[in-house]
C-alpha cells in the first residue's frame, strides 16, 4: 500500500491535493500528520481539518498523531471516521487501553515508534494493535533523510507477523522515495508513507504509481 502524506501538500488547496492522488490505482491510505508543537517541534493541523478531509475524500484516512497525551485526544479522530489512528508509544500512558478505545470507536489502532525506540519491550502491547508505524526519520518534518537502521525493526516485526505471533500492517514513515522504497519493501513493509516524494513531484498521481511499480516489481 502507498499512503501519501499531505504534510508536503499545499495546505491552502487541500481538497485538490487529495484528489491529485486519488487516481485509478492511486493512494491506498491518505496519511495525515497531526503535530502539536510539544511532542514534536512543529505544528500542523487538528480534528477540524481532519473532519473536513474525511468529508472531502473516500480514501481511508490514516491519522498519525505526533502529540502529547494521545490517551485523551486520539479517540476524537477515531469517532470522526478515520480508518486508522496511530499514536506514539513514547507519548501514550496506557497504550493497551488506548488501542481498545480506538477499536471500540470503529478505527484501526496504530502504534508508532521513533527511530531510537526499540521494538522488543512493546511486543505484548502490539498484540492489541492493527498497525505498527516504524518511523524512519525523527518525527516532525517532511523531506528528511531515510534512516536505514530502522529496517532491523521492520524485519523483526515482519518475522513475528509471518509466524502468526502478531497481526499487524507494518507501515514505514519518513524519507521514502524512489531510492529507498525497495530496501524497505525487502525488509517487509506493507504500507509506505511518502510525503515529499509524492507532493514535490510535478504529477503526484504519477509519483504514487511509480512508487507502487517499484514495490510490485
Ligand atoms: C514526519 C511525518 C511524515 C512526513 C514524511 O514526521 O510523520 O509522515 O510527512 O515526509 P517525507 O516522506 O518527505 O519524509
Ligand atoms: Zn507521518
Amino acid at each position: 500500500m502507498i499512503a501519501p502524506s499531505i504534510l508536503s501538500a499545499d495546505f491552502a488547496r487541500l481538497a485538490e491535493e487529495v484528489t491529485a492522488v486519488q487516481g485509478k490505482r492511486g493512494a491506498d491510505w491518505l496519511h495525515v500528520d497531526v503535530m502539536d508543537a510539544h511532542f514534536v517541534p512543529n505544528l500542523t493541523l487538528g480534528l477540524p481539518v481532519v473532519r473536513s478531509l474525511l468529508a472531502a475524500t473516500g480514501i481511508p484516512v490514516d491519522c498519525h498523531l505526533m502529540i502529547e497525551n494521545p490517551d485523551r485526544w486520539a479517540i476524537g479522530y477515531a469517532e470522526a471516521g478515520s480508518y486508522n489512528v496511530t499514536v506514539h508509544v513514547e507519548a501514550a500512558e496506557d497504550p493497551v487501553m488506548l488501542a481498545k478505545n480506538l477499536r471500540a470507536a470503529g478505527a484501526k489502532a496504530g502504534l508508532a515508534i521513533k527511530p531510537g525506540t526499540p521494538l522488543e519491550p512493546y511486543l505484548d502491547v502490539l498484540k492489541h494493535y492493527d498497525t505498527l508505524l516504524v518511523m524512519s526519520v525523527e518525527p516532525g518534518f517532511g523531506g528528511q533523510k531515510f534512516i536505514a537502521d530502522v529496517l532491523g525493526k521492520v524485519r523483526r516485526a515482519r518475522t513475528l507477523v509471518d509466524a502468526g505471533h502478531l497481526n499487524l500492517v507494518v507501515e514505514i514513515d519518513g524519507g521514502i522515495n524512489a531510492d529507498t522504497i525497495e530496501q524497505a519493501a525487502e525488509a517487509g513493509v506493507d504500507c509506505f508513507v511518502a510525503g515529499s516524494a509524492v507532493y514535490a513531484a510535478a504529477d503526484p498521481a504519477q509519483a504514487v504509481e511509480g512508487l507502487r511499480r517499484q514495490v510490485e516489481a
